[in-house]
């Protein structure tokens, strides 16, 4: 009996270190960034959906501010609000609030976008 629990345990842990190896892995993405065809809902929908949607969907407005659904976020990429926010640019609130600023390559991405004129792709 004892012995079943103890490989379970260790099965256990190496899965576990496992998982954590695939999450770093995401953590820190290889240098290259191909900013060509940085869609909104390639490039832009997931970042939010990862770093942002858990204080700015449209159920939690945290701070009077959906980020939820391209109408929504329009509003604020044309204020300036939203660009300013992510780079952590003086005067903006530095976004996402109480974490690590986005990887430079999706901020890369998401800047492509706008200059394209932020199309709802
Ligand atoms: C933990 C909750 C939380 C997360 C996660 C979060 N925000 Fe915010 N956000 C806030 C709060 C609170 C404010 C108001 C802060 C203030 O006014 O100082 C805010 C304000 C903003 C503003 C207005 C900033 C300004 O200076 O006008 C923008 C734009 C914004 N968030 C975008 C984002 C984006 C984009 C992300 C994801 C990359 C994000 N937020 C993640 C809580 C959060």
């Amino acid at each position: 009996m004892k012995k079943t629990i103890c490989v379970l345990a260790i099965s256990f842990a190496l899965g576990a270190s496992g998982c954590y190896y695939d999450v770093e892995e995401e953590l820190y993405p290889e240098i290259e960034c191909d900013t060509q065809n940085a869609t909104f809902s390639g490039a832009v929908q997931p970042v939010l959906s990862q770093n942002c949607l858990v204080c700015h969907s449209a159920a939690v407005n945290t701070a009077g501010i959906t980020l939820e659904g391209y109408n929504n976020l329009k509003v604020h990429v044309d204020s300036g609000r939203f660009l300013g926010a992510i780079k952590h640019q003086a005067g903006f609130s530095p976004m996402p609030q109480g974490g690590p600023q986005l990887p430079e390559c999706d901020i890369l991405k998401i800047e492509q976008w706008i200059s394209d004129g932020a199309p709802n792709n």
